[in-house]
C-alpha cells in the first residue's frame, strides 16, 4: 500500500501529518541547505527513508505513514481494532504491536552517532529520556496527545514543537535574582519535558538575555552543545567539547549575566530558543531575527 492510499482513507491523521516536520523531513529548507554542505547517503535513512535515491519522488513523503506503520507487508497498529473493523468495514488487517505505543518506536531516528562515531552522539534524545524524571512517560504521551475528531478521539500526528509556544513554555521552570548591582543569576530546570532542553539537532541552543530599565543589555549567555573542529585525513570533523544544556534529570543550570555598568531596576530577562547559532544560520540561509521562540521571561524588581 502506498502512502497516498493511507492518507486517502485516514483523512484527519493525513491532514495532521501533511506539513509536519516528519512529512517535510526532506523538503525542510534547513535540511536541504545542510544536505548541500554534507550530501551523505546516511542522511536519507531518516530524512527520506522511503526514497531509493535522490531522484525518487517518495523523498517528498519524508517520514511517512508507511515508514512508521508498515512492517514487511503488514499495517502495524498499537491497539486491537478487530471490533471496529468487523462493524465498520475496515479495509485492511492490522497487526497489533504494543511496542508501537512505547518510546522504542522512535529510537531508530531520534538517537544516533556521528558519521564517524565519537563519545558524544549526534542526537541523544533517547538516552536523555532514560535519565529524565519523566522517563515513565513515553514520547507519544507528550508528542502524540489525544485530540478530538468528528468520530471520536485519536492520537495527533502533527508532532509539533516549534511553533507551539505553550508546549515550549511548559518545558522549563526558571527563576532569576540579582547577585549584586552588576550581576544577575538565572536558574533553569526542566519541567514538563522528557529529555534535556534543548534536545535533538546538535545546533539547538538557548540564549539567556537581560536588559535594565535604562536599556543597558547584559552580555548574553548561550546554553547548548559546544564543538571544536578537529582535523581528520578524510575531512575535518566536529568533536563535542562541552554540553551546558538544561539537564534532563532536574539538576539546575545556572547562567550568570554581567552588566558593564551598575544596572537600573527593574531588570527584564528572557530565555529564548534558537534552532542554531549565527554561524550556521549564515551558512543555511536562516534569518535569526524571525526564527526564535521566547520560552520564559520575567522581571527582577529589587536587589538582595
Ligand atoms: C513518526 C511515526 C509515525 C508516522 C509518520 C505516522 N504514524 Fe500513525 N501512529 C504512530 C504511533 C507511534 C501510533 C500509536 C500511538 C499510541 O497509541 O501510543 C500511531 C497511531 C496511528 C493510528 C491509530 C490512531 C488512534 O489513536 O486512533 C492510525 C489510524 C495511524 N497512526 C495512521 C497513520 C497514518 C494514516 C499516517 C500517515 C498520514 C501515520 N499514521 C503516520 C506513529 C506514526
Ligand atoms: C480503504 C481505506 C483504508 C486504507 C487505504 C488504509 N486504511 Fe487504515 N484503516 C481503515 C479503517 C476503516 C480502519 C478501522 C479503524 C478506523 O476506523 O480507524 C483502519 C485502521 C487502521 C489502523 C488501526 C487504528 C487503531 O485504532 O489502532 C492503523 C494503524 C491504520 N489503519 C493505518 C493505515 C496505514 C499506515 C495505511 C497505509 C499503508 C492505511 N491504514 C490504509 C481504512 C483504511
Ligand atoms: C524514520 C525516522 C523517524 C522516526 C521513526 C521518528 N522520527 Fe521524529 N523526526 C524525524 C526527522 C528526520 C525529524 C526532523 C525533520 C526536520 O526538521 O527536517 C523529526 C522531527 C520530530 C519532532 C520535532 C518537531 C518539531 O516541531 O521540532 C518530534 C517532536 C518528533 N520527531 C517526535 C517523534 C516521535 C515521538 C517518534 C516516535 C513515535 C518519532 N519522532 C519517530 C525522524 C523520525
Ligand atoms: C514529559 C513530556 C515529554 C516527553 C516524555 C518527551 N518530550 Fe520531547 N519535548 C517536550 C517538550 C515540552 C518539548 C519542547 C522543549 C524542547 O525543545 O526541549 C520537546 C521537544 C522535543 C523535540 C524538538 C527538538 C527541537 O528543538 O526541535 C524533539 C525532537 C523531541 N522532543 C523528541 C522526543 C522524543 C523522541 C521523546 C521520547 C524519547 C520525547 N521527546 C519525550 C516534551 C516531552
Ligand atoms: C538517524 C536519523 C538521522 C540521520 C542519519 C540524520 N538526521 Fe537530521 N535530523 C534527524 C532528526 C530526528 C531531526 C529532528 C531533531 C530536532 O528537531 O531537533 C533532524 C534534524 C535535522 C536538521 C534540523 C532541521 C531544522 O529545521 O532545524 C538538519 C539541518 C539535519 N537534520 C540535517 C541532517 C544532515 C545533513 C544529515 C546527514 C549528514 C542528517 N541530518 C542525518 C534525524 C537524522
Amino acid at each position: 500500500m502506498s502512502n497516498a492510499e493511507c492518507v486517502r482513507c485516514h483523512q484527519r491523521i493525513g491532514a495532521e501529518w501533511s506539513g509536519s516536520l516528519h512529512q517535510r523531513a526532506w523538503d525542510d529548507p534547513t535540511f536541504l541547505a545542510a544536505y548541500a554542505v554534507e550530501p551523505m547517503a546516511f542522511c536519507r535513512n531518516c530524512h527520506a527513508p522511503e526514497a531509493a535515491d535522490t531522484e525518487d519522488e517518495r523523498r517528498h513523503e519524508g517520514v511517512s505513514c508507511v515508514t512508521c506503520h508498515v512492517l514487511a507487508r503488514d499495517v502495524v497498529g498499537a491497539r486491537d481494532v478487530v471490533g471496529a473493523r468487523d462493524e465498520g468495514g475496515g479495509e485492511h488487517p492490522v497487526l497489533v504491536e504494543p511496542a508501537m505505543a512505547t518510546s522504542a518506536w522512535c529510537a531508530s531516528c531520534h538517537e544516533f552517532d556521528f558519521p564517524r562515531p565519537q563519545a558524544a552522539k549526534m542526537q541523544s534524545t533517547m538516552s536523555e529520556h532514560r535519565r529524565s524524571a519523566h522517563r515513565a512517560r513515553s514520547c507519544q504521551e507528550c508528542h502524540m496527545p489525544e485530540v478530538e475528531g468528528a468520530d471520536g478521539t485519536h492520537r495527533s500526528h502533527d508532532f509539533r514543537v516549534q511553533g507551539d509556544e505553550a508546549l515550549m513554555a511548559s518545558a522549563l521552570s526558571v527563576t532569576a535574582s540579582s547577585v549584586d548591582t552588576r550581576r544577575v543569576e538565572v536558574t533553569l530546570r526542566v519541567a514538563e519535558v522528557g529529555h534535556a532542553v534543548p534536545t535533538g539537532d546538535l545546533y539547538r541552543r538557548l540564549v539567556v538575555r537581560a536588559v535594565d530599565a535604562g536599556g543597558q543589555a547584559a552580555r548574553p549567555v548561550v546554553l547548548g552543545r559546544r564543538f571544536s573542529r578537529v582535523h581528520h585525513p578524510d575531512g575535518d570533523e566536529r568533536r563535542q567539547v562541552g554540553d551546558d544544556r538544561v539537564p534532563a534529570d532536574g539538576r539546575p543550570r545556572r547562567a550568570e549575566l554581567f552588566f558593564l555598568q551598575p544596572f537600573v531596576l527593574p531588570v527584564r530577562w528572557e530565555v529564548v530558543y534558537q534552532r542554531m547559532g549565527p554561524r550556521e544560520a549564515a551558512v543555511f540561509g536562516v534569518d535569526m531575527s524571525t526564527d526564535e521562540t521566547v520560552m520564559s521571561r520575567g522581571r527582577i524588581e529589587d536587589t538582595k
